[in-house]
Protein backbone atom coordinates (compact mmCIF):
# COMPACT_ATOMS: atom_id res chain seq x y z
CA UNK A 1 0.00 0.00 0.00
CA UNK A 2 1.16 3.58 -0.90
CA UNK A 3 2.22 5.50 1.81
CA UNK A 4 1.70 8.87 1.18
CA UNK A 5 2.33 13.05 2.34
CA UNK A 6 0.08 15.76 0.82
CA UNK A 7 1.89 18.81 1.38
CA UNK A 8 -0.23 22.27 1.02
CA UNK A 9 -3.27 20.01 1.98
CA UNK A 10 -5.46 22.90 3.02
CA UNK A 11 -6.60 24.55 -0.09
CA UNK A 12 -9.09 24.25 -3.04
CA UNK A 13 -7.57 20.61 -4.31
CA UNK A 14 -6.07 19.63 -1.03
CA UNK A 15 -9.20 19.30 0.77
CA UNK A 16 -10.53 17.15 -1.31
CA UNK A 17 -7.40 14.95 -2.34
CA UNK A 18 -7.61 14.09 1.19
CA UNK A 19 -10.32 12.89 1.05
CA UNK A 20 -10.33 11.17 -2.32
CA UNK A 21 -6.62 9.36 -1.26
CA UNK A 22 -7.95 8.26 2.24
CA UNK A 23 -10.95 6.45 0.49
CA UNK A 24 -8.58 4.65 -1.86
CA UNK A 25 -5.46 4.28 -0.08
CA UNK A 26 -6.61 4.14 3.18
CA UNK A 27 -7.28 7.14 6.20
CA UNK A 28 -3.46 6.05 8.08
CA UNK A 29 -2.00 5.42 4.84
CA UNK A 30 -2.16 9.44 3.67
CA UNK A 31 -0.51 12.34 5.55
CA UNK A 32 -1.99 15.55 4.96
CA UNK A 33 -0.23 18.79 5.85
CA UNK A 34 -0.32 22.33 5.21
CA UNK A 35 1.77 25.78 6.47
CA UNK A 36 -1.20 26.70 8.62
CA UNK A 37 -2.87 24.64 11.34
CA UNK A 38 -5.97 22.89 9.76
CA UNK A 39 -9.26 21.96 11.37
CA UNK A 40 -12.10 19.61 10.85
CA UNK A 41 -12.15 16.01 8.96
CA UNK A 42 -8.76 16.50 7.43
CA UNK A 43 -7.35 16.51 10.92
CA UNK A 44 -9.85 13.70 12.77
CA UNK A 45 -9.84 11.54 10.09
CA UNK A 46 -6.20 10.89 9.32
CA UNK A 47 -2.82 11.92 10.25
CA UNK A 48 -1.62 15.45 10.09
CA UNK A 49 1.67 17.31 10.47
CA UNK A 50 1.99 20.75 10.14
CA UNK A 51 4.67 21.41 7.71
CA UNK A 52 6.39 24.62 6.05
CA UNK A 53 7.15 22.73 2.49
CA UNK A 54 9.80 25.70 1.90
CA UNK A 55 11.71 24.02 5.41
CA UNK A 56 13.70 20.88 4.40
CA UNK A 57 13.89 19.67 7.33
CA UNK A 58 10.28 19.78 8.24
CA UNK A 59 9.30 17.58 5.09
CA UNK A 60 12.37 14.89 6.03
CA UNK A 61 10.73 14.53 9.42
CA UNK A 62 7.98 13.36 8.40
CA UNK A 63 8.60 11.52 5.43
CA UNK A 64 10.70 9.31 7.96
CA UNK A 65 8.45 9.27 10.61
CA UNK A 66 5.49 7.74 8.38
CA UNK A 67 7.78 5.69 5.62
CA UNK A 68 6.37 8.01 3.14
CA UNK A 69 6.97 6.42 -1.00
CA UNK A 70 4.73 9.28 -2.96
CA UNK A 71 4.49 12.87 -2.24
CA UNK A 72 1.32 15.11 -3.48
CA UNK A 73 3.16 18.82 -3.83
CA UNK A 74 0.45 21.42 -3.63
CA UNK A 75 2.06 24.43 -1.98
CA UNK A 76 1.95 27.39 -4.51
CA UNK A 77 0.67 31.38 -4.74
CA UNK A 78 -1.88 31.43 -7.16
CA UNK A 79 -1.47 33.37 -10.54
CA UNK A 80 -3.32 36.63 -9.10
CA UNK A 81 -1.88 36.71 -6.08
CA UNK A 82 1.61 36.00 -6.73
CA UNK A 83 1.70 38.79 -9.72
CA UNK A 84 1.04 41.58 -6.70
CA UNK A 85 3.99 39.35 -4.50
CA UNK A 86 6.62 37.55 -7.25
CA UNK A 87 9.22 36.58 -4.36
CA UNK A 88 6.54 35.21 -2.64
CA UNK A 89 5.21 33.52 -5.74
CA UNK A 90 8.83 32.51 -6.53
CA UNK A 91 10.05 31.24 -2.81
CA UNK A 92 6.63 29.21 -1.85
CA UNK A 93 6.52 27.49 -5.49
CA UNK A 94 10.19 26.68 -6.46
CA UNK A 95 11.33 26.35 -2.56
CA UNK A 96 8.51 23.50 -2.23
CA UNK A 97 9.13 22.31 -5.65
CA UNK A 98 12.75 21.68 -4.75
CA UNK A 99 12.49 19.95 -1.46
CA UNK A 100 9.73 17.71 -2.63
CA UNK A 101 12.41 16.65 -5.29
CA UNK A 102 15.17 16.56 -3.41
CA UNK A 103 13.96 14.39 -0.60
CA UNK A 104 12.37 12.35 -3.12
CA UNK A 105 15.84 11.38 -4.44
CA UNK A 106 17.11 10.86 -0.99
CA UNK A 107 14.48 8.63 0.11
CA UNK A 108 13.01 7.17 -3.53
CA UNK A 109 9.61 8.74 -3.46
CA UNK A 110 7.49 9.42 -6.45
CA UNK A 111 6.40 13.01 -6.89
CA UNK A 112 3.35 14.31 -8.26
CA UNK A 113 3.54 18.41 -8.65
CA UNK A 114 0.96 20.29 -10.80
CA UNK A 115 1.34 22.62 -13.37
CA UNK A 116 -1.16 24.80 -15.26
CA UNK A 117 -2.48 26.33 -18.44
CA UNK A 118 -0.39 29.04 -16.42
CA UNK A 119 2.68 27.76 -18.02
CA UNK A 120 1.72 28.74 -21.43
CA UNK A 121 2.11 32.27 -22.84
CA UNK A 122 1.16 34.96 -25.15
CA UNK A 123 3.67 33.36 -27.88
CA UNK A 124 2.15 29.73 -27.17
CA UNK A 125 -0.37 28.91 -30.10
CA UNK A 126 -4.29 29.63 -28.64
CA UNK A 127 -6.44 26.76 -30.06
CA UNK A 128 -6.15 23.89 -29.15
CA UNK A 129 -2.57 24.49 -28.01
CA UNK A 130 -0.33 21.30 -28.64
CA UNK A 131 1.35 18.96 -26.00
CA UNK A 132 4.32 20.27 -27.16
CA UNK A 133 4.94 23.74 -27.83
CA UNK A 134 5.90 26.95 -26.97
CA UNK A 135 6.29 27.77 -23.37
CA UNK A 136 7.09 31.84 -22.54
CA UNK A 137 4.69 32.77 -19.81
CA UNK A 138 4.47 36.59 -18.94
CA UNK A 139 3.75 35.55 -15.13
CA UNK A 140 5.30 34.92 -12.20
CA UNK A 141 2.90 32.09 -11.45
CA UNK A 142 3.90 30.74 -14.81
CA UNK A 143 7.58 31.09 -14.81
CA UNK A 144 7.38 28.88 -11.49
CA UNK A 145 5.37 26.53 -13.37
CA UNK A 146 7.98 26.24 -16.60
CA UNK A 147 10.67 25.59 -14.04
CA UNK A 148 8.80 23.23 -12.52
CA UNK A 149 8.27 21.15 -15.63
CA UNK A 150 11.37 21.20 -16.46
CA UNK A 151 13.49 20.60 -13.07
CA UNK A 152 10.67 17.49 -12.27
CA UNK A 153 12.13 16.08 -16.15
CA UNK A 154 15.57 16.84 -14.84
CA UNK A 155 14.99 14.59 -11.48
CA UNK A 156 13.77 11.81 -13.86
CA UNK A 157 16.06 11.64 -16.56
CA UNK A 158 19.38 12.12 -14.45
CA UNK A 159 18.19 10.60 -11.08
CA UNK A 160 15.58 8.50 -11.89
CA UNK A 161 12.99 9.89 -9.41
CA UNK A 162 9.28 8.94 -10.46
CA UNK A 163 8.09 12.77 -10.99
CA UNK A 164 4.46 12.90 -12.71
CA UNK A 165 2.07 15.77 -13.62
CA UNK A 166 -0.63 17.41 -15.35
CA UNK A 167 -1.06 20.99 -16.46
CA UNK A 168 -4.61 21.87 -14.44
CA UNK A 169 -6.53 24.76 -15.70
CA UNK A 170 -8.97 26.62 -14.00
CA UNK A 171 -10.73 23.95 -11.78
CA UNK A 172 -14.46 24.38 -10.19
CA UNK A 173 -15.38 22.67 -6.75
CA UNK A 174 -17.54 23.26 -4.10
CA UNK A 175 -16.20 22.13 -0.95
CA UNK A 176 -13.07 25.33 -0.27
CA UNK A 177 -12.98 28.60 -2.60
CA UNK A 178 -10.05 29.06 -4.67
CA UNK A 179 -7.41 31.05 -3.38
CA UNK A 180 -6.22 33.60 -5.84
CA UNK A 181 -5.61 32.42 -9.29
CA UNK A 182 -6.98 33.92 -12.53
CA UNK A 183 -10.07 31.51 -13.05
CA UNK A 184 -11.70 31.63 -9.46
CA UNK A 185 -14.43 33.82 -10.99
CA UNK A 186 -15.65 30.34 -12.56
CA UNK A 187 -16.24 29.33 -9.02
CA UNK A 188 -17.22 32.77 -7.22
CA UNK A 189 -20.57 32.65 -10.01
CA UNK A 190 -22.23 29.56 -8.90
CA UNK A 191 -21.70 30.94 -4.92
CA UNK A 192 -23.01 34.24 -6.32
CA UNK A 193 -25.91 33.05 -8.34
CA UNK A 194 -27.30 30.28 -5.80
CA UNK A 195 -27.29 32.94 -3.12
CA UNK A 196 -29.15 35.11 -5.66
CA UNK A 197 -26.56 37.66 -5.63
CA UNK A 198 -25.91 39.84 -9.06
CA UNK A 199 -22.32 38.57 -10.03
CA UNK A 200 -19.52 41.05 -10.69
CA UNK A 201 -16.89 39.25 -13.54
CA UNK A 202 -13.72 40.76 -13.20
CA UNK A 203 -13.17 39.41 -17.38
CA UNK A 204 -14.59 40.50 -20.56
CA UNK A 205 -17.20 38.81 -22.63
CA UNK A 206 -14.52 36.78 -25.24
CA UNK A 207 -12.45 35.47 -22.46
CA UNK A 208 -12.03 32.00 -23.24
CA UNK A 209 -9.84 29.43 -20.89
CA UNK A 210 -9.97 25.36 -20.30
CA UNK A 211 -12.08 24.66 -17.20
CA UNK A 212 -12.53 21.75 -14.96
CA UNK A 213 -14.91 20.28 -12.56
CA UNK A 214 -12.69 19.01 -9.33
CA UNK A 215 -14.21 15.12 -9.88
CA UNK A 216 -12.27 14.83 -12.94
CA UNK A 217 -9.07 16.50 -10.95
CA UNK A 218 -9.44 14.16 -8.45
CA UNK A 219 -9.41 11.26 -10.76
CA UNK A 220 -6.51 12.79 -12.94
CA UNK A 221 -4.02 13.24 -10.09
CA UNK A 222 -4.84 9.77 -8.98
CA UNK A 223 -4.82 7.65 -12.54
CA UNK A 224 -1.43 9.61 -13.94
CA UNK A 225 -0.04 8.37 -10.53
CA UNK A 226 -1.03 5.14 -11.43
CA UNK A 227 -0.31 4.91 -14.88
CA UNK A 228 2.14 2.23 -15.84
CA UNK A 229 5.42 3.93 -16.42
CA UNK A 230 6.13 2.34 -19.53
CA UNK A 231 3.30 3.88 -21.22
CA UNK A 232 4.29 7.43 -20.77
CA UNK A 233 6.63 8.97 -22.86
CA UNK A 234 6.36 12.72 -21.59
CA UNK A 235 5.83 13.12 -18.01
CA UNK A 236 6.01 16.80 -16.72
CA UNK A 237 3.63 17.97 -17.60
CA UNK A 238 0.37 16.53 -19.56
CA UNK A 239 -2.47 18.83 -21.04
CA UNK A 240 -5.90 18.02 -19.66
CA UNK A 241 -8.68 19.44 -19.85
CA UNK A 242 -12.74 18.84 -19.62
CA UNK A 243 -13.98 22.18 -21.07
CA UNK A 244 -13.59 25.51 -22.36
CA UNK A 245 -15.95 28.52 -21.97
CA UNK A 246 -16.18 32.62 -21.44
CA UNK A 247 -18.04 34.07 -19.04
CA UNK A 248 -21.05 34.83 -21.30
CA UNK A 249 -21.27 30.83 -22.16
CA UNK A 250 -21.13 30.34 -18.48
CA UNK A 251 -23.42 32.88 -17.48
CA UNK A 252 -25.88 31.70 -19.65
CA UNK A 253 -25.60 28.26 -18.82
CA UNK A 254 -26.25 28.45 -15.22
CA UNK A 255 -29.42 31.03 -16.38
CA UNK A 256 -31.08 27.71 -17.55
CA UNK A 257 -31.26 26.60 -14.28
CA UNK A 258 -31.45 30.00 -12.59
CA UNK A 259 -33.19 32.58 -14.98
CA UNK A 260 -33.05 35.28 -12.52
CA UNK A 261 -29.48 35.35 -12.42
CA UNK A 262 -27.79 38.74 -12.94
CA UNK A 263 -24.29 39.37 -14.34
CA UNK A 264 -22.37 42.97 -14.77
CA UNK A 265 -18.84 42.83 -16.34
CA UNK A 266 -16.26 44.85 -14.45
CA UNK A 267 -12.53 43.48 -15.76
CA UNK A 268 -9.86 43.46 -13.02
CA UNK A 269 -6.49 44.31 -14.78
CA UNK A 270 -4.14 42.26 -13.54
CA UNK A 271 -6.49 38.94 -14.37
CA UNK A 272 -7.22 39.98 -17.69
CA UNK A 273 -4.36 40.32 -18.51
CA UNK A 274 -3.39 37.08 -17.14
CA UNK A 275 -6.33 35.59 -18.60
CA UNK A 276 -5.04 36.75 -22.34
CA UNK A 277 -2.17 35.38 -22.46
CA UNK A 278 -3.33 32.07 -21.47
CA UNK A 279 -4.62 29.06 -23.97
CA UNK A 280 -8.21 29.47 -25.19
CA UNK A 281 -8.33 25.79 -25.09
CA UNK A 282 -5.69 22.78 -24.71
CA UNK A 283 -5.30 19.52 -26.72
CA UNK A 284 -5.44 17.11 -24.24
CA UNK A 285 -4.53 14.10 -26.97
CA UNK A 286 -1.49 12.70 -24.88
CA UNK A 287 -2.51 12.47 -21.85
CA UNK A 288 -5.63 10.60 -23.44
CA UNK A 289 -3.10 8.24 -25.33
CA UNK A 290 -0.32 7.51 -22.61
CA UNK A 291 -2.60 7.12 -19.57
CA UNK A 292 -6.17 7.12 -20.73
CA UNK A 293 -7.17 10.54 -19.22
CA UNK A 294 -11.28 11.08 -20.22
CA UNK A 295 -12.66 13.75 -18.52
CA UNK A 296 -16.70 12.78 -16.90
CA UNK A 297 -18.05 16.48 -16.48
CA UNK A 298 -18.94 18.44 -19.30
CA UNK A 299 -20.18 22.48 -18.96
CA UNK A 300 -24.38 21.26 -18.60
CA UNK A 301 -23.58 18.20 -16.36
CA UNK A 302 -21.23 20.28 -13.84
CA UNK A 303 -23.80 23.32 -13.58
CA UNK A 304 -26.48 20.67 -12.47
CA UNK A 305 -23.91 19.12 -9.94
CA UNK A 306 -22.83 22.64 -8.63
CA UNK A 307 -25.86 24.24 -8.29
CA UNK A 308 -27.19 21.31 -6.52
CA UNK A 309 -24.74 20.90 -3.82
CA UNK A 310 -24.33 24.47 -3.35
CA UNK A 311 -28.12 24.99 -2.81
CA UNK A 312 -27.85 22.46 0.10
CA UNK A 313 -24.32 23.76 1.18
CA UNK A 314 -25.87 27.25 1.61
CA UNK A 315 -29.48 26.43 2.64
CA UNK A 316 -31.20 27.84 -0.51
P1 LIG B 1 -4.66 26.91 -2.80
O1 LIG B 1 -4.10 28.27 -2.81
O2 LIG B 1 -6.13 26.75 -2.66
O3 LIG B 1 -3.97 26.02 -1.66
C1 LIG B 1 -2.60 26.03 -1.43
C2 LIG B 1 -2.33 25.53 -0.04
O4 LIG B 1 -0.90 25.60 0.16
C3 LIG B 1 -2.97 26.38 1.06
O5 LIG B 1 -3.67 25.54 1.96
C4 LIG B 1 -1.79 27.05 1.75
O6 LIG B 1 -1.97 27.22 3.15
C5 LIG B 1 -0.68 26.06 1.48
N1 LIG B 1 0.65 26.65 1.54
C6 LIG B 1 1.06 27.87 1.11
N2 LIG B 1 2.36 28.05 1.40
C7 LIG B 1 2.78 26.91 2.00
C8 LIG B 1 4.02 26.49 2.54
N3 LIG B 1 5.10 27.27 2.52
N4 LIG B 1 4.09 25.26 3.09
C9 LIG B 1 3.01 24.46 3.13
N5 LIG B 1 1.81 24.81 2.65
C10 LIG B 1 1.70 26.03 2.10
O7 LIG B 1 -4.16 26.20 -4.13
P2 LIG B 1 -4.85 25.00 -4.96
O8 LIG B 1 -5.86 25.61 -5.84
O9 LIG B 1 -5.26 23.92 -4.04
O10 LIG B 1 -3.65 24.57 -5.90
C11 LIG B 1 -2.74 23.54 -5.56
C12 LIG B 1 -1.76 23.36 -6.71
O11 LIG B 1 -2.47 23.13 -7.94
C13 LIG B 1 -0.87 24.59 -6.99
O12 LIG B 1 0.38 24.15 -7.44
C14 LIG B 1 -1.58 25.28 -8.13
O13 LIG B 1 -0.71 26.06 -8.90
C15 LIG B 1 -2.08 24.08 -8.91
N6 LIG B 1 -3.19 24.42 -9.79
C16 LIG B 1 -4.39 24.79 -9.27
C17 LIG B 1 -5.42 25.13 -10.13
C18 LIG B 1 -6.77 25.55 -9.61
O14 LIG B 1 -7.64 25.97 -10.42
N7 LIG B 1 -7.04 25.43 -8.30
C19 LIG B 1 -5.23 25.08 -11.52
C20 LIG B 1 -3.96 24.74 -12.00
C21 LIG B 1 -2.96 24.38 -11.12
N1 LIG C 1 -6.59 28.37 -11.37
C1 LIG C 1 -5.21 28.71 -11.54
C2 LIG C 1 -5.02 30.19 -11.52
O1 LIG C 1 -5.87 30.86 -12.05
C3 LIG C 1 -4.71 28.16 -12.86
O2 LIG C 1 -3.45 27.68 -12.68
O3 LIG C 1 -4.03 30.65 -11.02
Amino acid sequence: MKKILIVGSGGQIGTELVKKLRGIYGNENVVASDLRQLTGEIVENGPFERIDSTNMMQIIEVVKKYNIDTIYNLAAILSATAELNPMLGWNVGIGSLVNCLEIARVFGCAVFTPSSIGAFGPNTPKDMTPQDTIQRPNTIYGVTKVTGELLSDYYFTRFGVDTRSVRFPGLISNLTLPGGGTTDYAVEIYYAAVKGEKFICPLEKGTFMDMMYMPDALDAMVNIMEADPSKLIHRNSFNVTAMSFDPEILYNTIKKYIPTFEMEYKPEPIKQAIANSWPNSLDDSCARNEWGWNPKYDLDKMSVDMIETLRAKLGK
